[in-house]
């Protein structure tokens, strides 16, 4: 069965990390151009390392590799590959995330990692383009101290992101851990968001809605565990971005044919389908779609759909909206 279509379907990207976007070749060249010793001898070793059971098995392996972007050349080189993927899958819209504390904790400076990624996000606009809203995520295993030293850093270059949020190890750190930096960011003008119910119960998702006061849920797929926040998630249209091949990876589901986003979407709920971190979990948006074809049978009605609930839960504006709702349909 050919699924060229689902390619050739305008997509938005709502749920992506840079740092998950590093290919091993791109890791390799970087370590070499930086110096860096990499625990790997080949690309093949490193896909071989990619097996995890759960989350911090992934996020072990996925800190490390970071550790080869170093100046603001390499910052700008893993966006710009990210972007000729998109470009080639038909990603006309994306609202990247990116962690500066794995990266100021080794010391390189907030401006050369945030120069780095908006001049290539600029640029991807000119040539190709694709537009963008930065977001910006705190590590919710690190402390509120820590999140809120990365935020005043943040504070001259606010023009350049659109929003917080949170990720990292997810059991035992919830949302509320970040009440108190979520609400001074907001303050600050920005919009939040937050990775809730990936690995962490449903309660989780109720204190990022009603303490952080988010805007969307990263994940959000233990939702379906919990009916009154069920309802109150097709009542509000609080949007989810699910992340389908990411979930088969770090095992939240067994299998693919298990996964509940099209049950999530039959319901109602503003489901959305995104990459997480492509380099590590097999594939990026056109594979995610793809796997929803193959092993639940999505209909090219509800692929549409998942689009345009990603157009409509995007910060874009609403002519940008527009723009991309026309070349849907
Ligand atoms: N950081 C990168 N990918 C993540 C994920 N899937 N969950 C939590 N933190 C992350
Ligand atoms: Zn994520």
């Amino acid at each position: 069965m050919s699924y060229d279509w689902l390619n050739a379907l305008p997509k938005v990207e709502l749920h992506l990390h840079l740092e998950g976007s590093l290919e091993p070749e791109l890791m390799f060249e970087l370590a070499q151009r930086n110096n860096i010793d990499l625990p790997f001898q080949t690309v093949d070793q490193v896909r071989k390392a990619y097996e995890f059971s759960k989350l911090q098995d992934f996020l072990d392996i996925y800190y490390q590799g970071a550790n080869v972007l170093v100046v603001e050349q390499d910052f700008y080189d893993l966006v710009w590959a990210y972007l000729e993927k998109c470009h080639q899958q038909n990603v006309v819209h994306v609202e990247p995330f990116f962690d500066p504390q794995t990266h100021t904790d080794r010391g390189i400076s907030f401006e050369v990692i945030i120069n780095g990624i908006t001049q290539a996000l600029k640029d991807g606009e000119l040539k190709w383009g694709i537009s963008s809203e930065l977001i910006m995520c705190f590590l919710r295993h690190d402390s509120e101290e820590a999140a809120f030293a990365v935020l005043a850093q943040a504070e001259p270059f606010l023009d350049q992101i659109v929003g917080v949020g949170l990720d990292s190890s997810e059991r035992g750190h919830p949302p509320e851990k970040f009440s108190r930096v979520f609400a001074k960011a907001r303050e600050l003008g920005l919009l939040t968001v937050a990775h809730a119910g990936e690995e962490g119960p449903a309660e989780y998702i109720w204190t990022a809605i009603n303490d952080l006061k988010v805007s969307r849920i990263d994940h959000g797929v233990r939702a379906i565990d919990d009916a009154k926040l069920m309802n109150h998630l097709v009542a509000t249209k609080i949007p989810l971005t699910v992340c389908p091949l990411s979930n088969t990876k770090l095992c939240v589901f067994d299998d693919m044919s298990e996964h509940n986003i099209l049950q999530m979407l039959e319901e109602g709920v503003c489901v959305t389908v995104n990459s997480d971190d492509p380099a590590y979990f097999g594939g990026y948006m056109t594979e995610n779609f793809v796997a929803l074809a193959q092993d639940l049978a999505m209909s090219k009605e509800q692929a549409k759909k998942l689009v345009r609930n990603s157009i409509e839960a995007s910060f874009a504006d609403a002519a940008r909206k527009q723009k991309i709702l026309a070349l849907l349909d």
